[in-house]
């Protein structure tokens, strides 16, 4: 029997679905919309200090046919008075007791933060999430990714936080930043209960070719946004790990956030070591009802696994994310052309003859389109089964009988590493590489 309960660092919740800190968690309708579509849990747009929005606030990336593909805005924290989101806080746990309600905050000073902790604690918040990320505007006032850019300040409010609350602090992390471990490390020494990550990231999406401005474009001028959505996956499933991986970090829970809108997102999050997920942006372009499919997915995943809780099987990949040094050496892939499922489109051969290694042949026999790999030129880099758009038709073959491992590392402790381009043992020597002038030879 699946159990998608949770209990994020005392922070009890009926399933790991959560939604961000954003303009879905604005009042208290929508998060009890969202709990009744499915969601376990909410954190509430960030209460604060009194602020003024602009119009517009939101720019987009749209790559060909997806929109929305990355995401940024230059929204600041709740501009609604604090006194309504209290009382709709109170409502919402109310009808919702077993549903994870937490107050994402963001002040200034220690009285602030006091002031402020005790109103949402009185109010029956399950938890606290401390906005230490937000990129633009309450930045510039010394809130937000300001915060989030330095460990020790970052350490000192999370201490003020932590004295003065009763209910456990989620503490979100900044993704503007060079070392995530800084601020995740900082966060634990100040006795923070869990982490979250990541918070939008510093960007421009485009500018507008006859204002010259950037989106979105508020009376002819703009600024940067946050970017999130779909594109920002990757960086923040590499932030996570980072967390996870370390020894004292990972004592507290992590709760992932970024461009996470499917139910392999959310599982590819828990295999990295998150034990809750929070979504914004996939909810603001298709609605509380994508926890629908969320929940099937990762219901379905657990069953063929064979998992009970996600406790189960939270961090199961991170051993294998290691560092480039310790991968073998050994092992050898090259690509194969399924010859039946080929569409002749002779886009592999293009991307590998321009931008790899020249190890695609095409037929001489112009009545075939079929494209041939010259598997002694191959390094296996893939290139060509990203590009080709028939499904499974180019496989990356092993060709290493996997009884050889060498790692660089290895290598190195054993004195056995290349020391001049012309050493045998570099990696490039031998390998196949045309004239220049090949590259002329249609043109003669
Ligand atoms: C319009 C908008 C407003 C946001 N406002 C807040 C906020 O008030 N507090 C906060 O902590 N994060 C805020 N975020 C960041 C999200 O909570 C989340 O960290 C980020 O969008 C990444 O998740 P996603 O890729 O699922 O959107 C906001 C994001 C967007 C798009
Ligand atoms: S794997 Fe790389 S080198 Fe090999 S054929 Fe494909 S693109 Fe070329
Ligand atoms: S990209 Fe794929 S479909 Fe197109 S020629 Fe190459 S193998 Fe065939």
């Amino acid at each position: 029997m699946i159990d998608l309960s949770i209990n994020f660092a005392g922070i009890k919740a009926p399933n790991p679905f959560w939604l961000a800190s954003a303009p879905p968690t604005n009042s208290g309708y929508q998060i009890m919309k969202a709990f009744e579509a499915g969601w376990g849990g909410a954190v509430w747009k960030t209460l604060g200090v009194p602020v003024v929005n602009v119009s517009s606030r939101y720019g987009s990336v749209n790559y060909r046919n997806t929109r929305m593909m990355g995401f940024n805005n230059i929204e600041l924290i709740t501009d609604r008075p604090l006194a309504d989101n209290l009382r709709e806080i109170e409502e919402v746990k109310k009808y919702f007791p077993d549903h994870a309600v937490i107050a994402s905050l963001m002040v200034e000073s220690r009285k602030e933060w006091e002031q402020i902790i005790k109103d949402v604690e009185n109010a029956g918040a399950d938890g606290i999430e401390l906005n230490f990320g937000c990129p633009h505007g309450m930045c510039e006032r010394g809130m937000g990714s300001a915060v989030g850019q330095e460990p020790e300040v970052l350490k000192t409010i999370v201490g003020w936080v932590k004295e003065a609350s009763n209910i456990p602090v989620i503490t979100k992390l900044s993704p503007n930043i060079s070392h995530i471990i800084d601020t995740g490390l900082a966060a634990v020494l100040g006795g923070t209960d869990s982490i979250s990550l990541i918070n939008t990231i510093k960007s421009i999406v485009g500018i507008d070719l006859d204002s010259y401005a950037p989106y979105p474009i508020v009376d002819g001028k703009g600024s940067n946004g946050g970017y999130c959505g779909p594109a920002v996956k990757p960086i923040a499933m590499h932030m996570l790990k980072d967390l996870a991986q370390h020894p004292e970090i990972s004592k507290v829970p992590i709760s992932g956030i970024g461009g996470i809108e499917t139910w392999r997102d959310v599982v590819e999050f828990i295999l990295l070591g998150a034990t809750s997920v929070q979504v914004c942006t996939a909810v603001m372009h298709y609605g509380f009802g994508i926890v629908r499919e969320m929940e099937a997915g990762l219901r379905q995943f657990m069953e063929e696994k064979n998992y009970t809780t996600i406790y189960d099987f939270a961090g199961k990949a991170l051993p294998n994310v290691t560092e480039w040094k310790h991968l073998n050496l050994k092992h050898k892939v090259v690509a194969e052309i399924n010859s039946d499922t080929c569409i002749g489109c002779d886009l592999c051969y293009i991307s590998c003859d321009d931008g790899a290694h020249q190890a695609i042949s095409l037929p001489t026999d112009p009545t075939n389109r079929i494209p041939t790999i010259i598997e002694e030129n191959c390094v296996g880099c893939n290139l060509c089964s990203l590009v080709c758009p028939v499904e499974n038709c180019i496989t990356m073959v092993k060709k290493d009988d996997g009884t050889e491992h060498i790692t660089w590392n290895e290598r190195s402790l054993n004195d056995d590493v290349p020391t001049t381009f012309d050493d045998d043992r570099a990696g490039g020597k031998g390998h196949f590489v045309p004239k220049p002038t090949d590259a002329l030879k249609n043109n003669n």
